[in-house]
């Protein structure tokens, strides 16, 4: 199973969504490839924001050595998976990938907790620490139920 987790930055949300779910894979045994990228290339190369490694580290996470790359089409045929976390990531996705569309591969992480209800992992990138812990946790419940499924 190949998973791709894709933000806007790829600096705050889609890093933690990385390191949750390749440390829940890797405690269930699961061989996955789990990665993340961004729809923008505003920060690539750079590390993931300090308070999402900050939050990570607190909750035994390590996304230190994470760098921010910015999503190609080449992603789309390359993951069986795309997780995106809010609708504008996932109509950028469509943008970018043009005529290659696949949208049986993509959907927003938090339908897999609320099914058909469409919502979405808030960016916090313009507020506090309170906004990474509150991401966090929306994506730790996100990733647990995506290692329940595949069970
Ligand atoms: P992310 O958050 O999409 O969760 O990584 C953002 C990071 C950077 C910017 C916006 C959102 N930015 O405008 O640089």
């Amino acid at each position: 199973m190949k998973i791709l987790m894709v933000c806007l930055g790829n600096i705050c949300r889609s890093p933690l969504a990385e390191g949750i779910l390749k440390h829940k894979a890797l405690n269930a045994g699961l061989d996955w490839l789990v990665d993340s990228s961004g729809t923008s290339g505003f920060h690539i190369g750079e590390p993931p924001h300090h308070l999402s490694q900050k939050v990570a580290r607190l909750n035994g996470i390590d996304i230190s050595a994470q760098r921010c790359r910015q999503f190609s089409e080449e992603d789309l045929r390359f993951y069986d998976k795309i997780y995106v976390m809010d609708q504008s990531n996932y109509a950028d996705l469509k943008r970018l990938c043009k005529t290659a569309w696949m949208p049986e591969k993509v959907m927003l992480i938090l339908n897999e907790l609320y099914p058909g209800e469409d919502r979405e992992v808030p960016d916090p990138w313009y507020g506090g620490e309170a906004g990474y812990h509150n991401v966090f946790d929306l994506l730790e419940k996100a990733c647990e139920k995506i290692i329940e499924k595949s069970k």
